[in-house]
């Protein structure tokens, strides 16, 4: 009778939260993000707390502010533990583990700029590998067995056939920031043979772009963007004259790369489903994309027509390093982890622009 009462509770439980019960599994957890502060993360912190879970973010602060954070307590209506901590630190990491009670990490914190990794190869693998490493120690340390990893399409180097499907082997990476999540997934691959009850979800991140539909949260690039959305966005607003468009001859339907653009929410909402597959044991892989490629010069004309501003350009020389197209096949994410890029490029659009008119100057205020 105590048992069927149980799966009762339990039962109504579920629909009252619009969860399947595979999800109760991870409900209601304490959880560790490093490098929440920053675009994707702060973006993450706010699905996390919406679907529940207790969220503590550890940055560094180099590329982000805490006013992110300030901003998703806002909406959610929840609050968020925060600790300025560089993550090469080991001793703050290690009194931050013996201060909280972690059972997942999710794992963001480092540096991203494909150029710069180029010139500053030390910085990156620093920020990057070692301090995964370090991380990693402190999991170890204090028996923390659950991490879902930030990686990169760029894994899959420059001869890989599209779509980029996760059967296909690492390829040979171009530069320190690529070679830096190569590294770090092989880091993770080994130590789940060594720990075979620790699990991790490498999720291989294509495109991200656009912004919270609040125009509350977004990407603030420091300096000049280097990625084609928020430079675009910068030009329609007036802060940059001019949009160079990297190459028009490539083996494209229009001559400009194609990519693979995803919703940032979309990717977010993916974080929260990746937690399932902490579940059991292993080092898995997922790739976030749409599966649907889209030309720079597509982009622009979807700018255009979404937001009614003009955005001057001109086809210039190819920016070196850049691939022609690829895209994901996004069909074991689909399958393992029930999650699918719902939104369209147009919300991209329209939340980049929101976010960027109610916010001019990124998080400065
Ligand atoms: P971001 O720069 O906005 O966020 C990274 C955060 O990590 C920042 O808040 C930064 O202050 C913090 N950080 C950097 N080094 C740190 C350190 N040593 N200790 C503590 N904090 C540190 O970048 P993002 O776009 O949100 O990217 C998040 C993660 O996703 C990164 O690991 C990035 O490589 C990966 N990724 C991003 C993209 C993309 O296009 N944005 C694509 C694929 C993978
Ligand atoms: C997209 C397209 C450019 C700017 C990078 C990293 C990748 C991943 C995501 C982290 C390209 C063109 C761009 C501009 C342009 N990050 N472009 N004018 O290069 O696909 O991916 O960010 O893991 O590793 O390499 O993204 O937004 O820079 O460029 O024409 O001013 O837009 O040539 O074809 P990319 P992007």
């Amino acid at each position: 009778m105590r048992t069927y009462l149980c799966f009762i509770n339990y039962a109504v439980f579920c629909i009252y939260l619009n969860l399947s019960p595979k999800w109760l599994g991870v409900f209601l957890k304490n959880i560790l993000v490093t490098g929440g502060a920053g675009f994707i993360g702060s973006h993450t912190v706010l699905c996390l707390l919406n679907g529940g879970f207790n969220v503590s973010v550890v940055d560094n602060l180099c590329n982000s502010s805490f006013e992110s954070i300030t901003r998703v307590e806002s909406i959610s209506k929840k609050t968020v533990v925060r600790h300025c901590i560089d993550i090469t630190d080991d001793v703050a990491l290690a009194n931050l583990f013996q201060s909280g009670s972690f059972d997942v990490v999710v794992h963001f914190a480092g540096l991203k700029a494909v150029g710069e990794s180029v010139s500053k190869p030390v910085e990156y693998y620093n920020s990057n590998v070692y301090g995964t490493l370090c991380l990693l120690r402190q999991m170890i340390d204090f028996d923390v067995k659950k991490l879902v990893f930030s990686s990169s399409a760029t894994v899959y180097g420059e001869d890989a056939p599209t779509p980029y499907v996760e059967t296909l082997p690492r390829g040979v990476t171009v530069n320190p920031y690529a070679s830096s999540k190569a590294m770090s997934e092989r880091l993770f691959e080994d130590f789940c043979i060594a720990q075979p009850d620790m699990s991790v979800s490498l999720l291989r991140y294509f495109n991200p772009i656009g912004a919270h539909s609040s125009g509350l949260i977004g990407e603030n690039p420091l300096g000049v963007p280097n990625n084609l959305m928020p430079f675009m966005a910068q030009v329609a607003a007036g802060t940059r004259e001019r949009l160079s468009v990297f190459g028009g001859d490539y083996p494209t339907p229009d001559g400009t790369c194609r990519r693979d653009y995803l919703h940032v929410m979309d990717l977010a909402d993916g974080h929260v489903k990746a937690l399932a597959s902490l579940e059991t044991p292993g080092c898995k892989v997922f790739n976030f994309g749409t599966g649907n490629p889209h030309s720079v010069l597509e982009m622009i004309h979807a700018f255009e027509s979404v937001t009614g501003c003009v955005i001057p350009y001109d086809i210039v020389g190819r920016r070196n390093g850049d691939l022609a197209e690829f895209w994901a096949d996004p069909t074991k994410a689909k399958n393992e982890l029930d999650w699918v890029a719902t939104r369209s490029v147009e919300e991209m659009i329209i939340d980049t622009w929101n976010w960027q008119i109610l916010n001019p100057k990124g998080y400065e205020i």
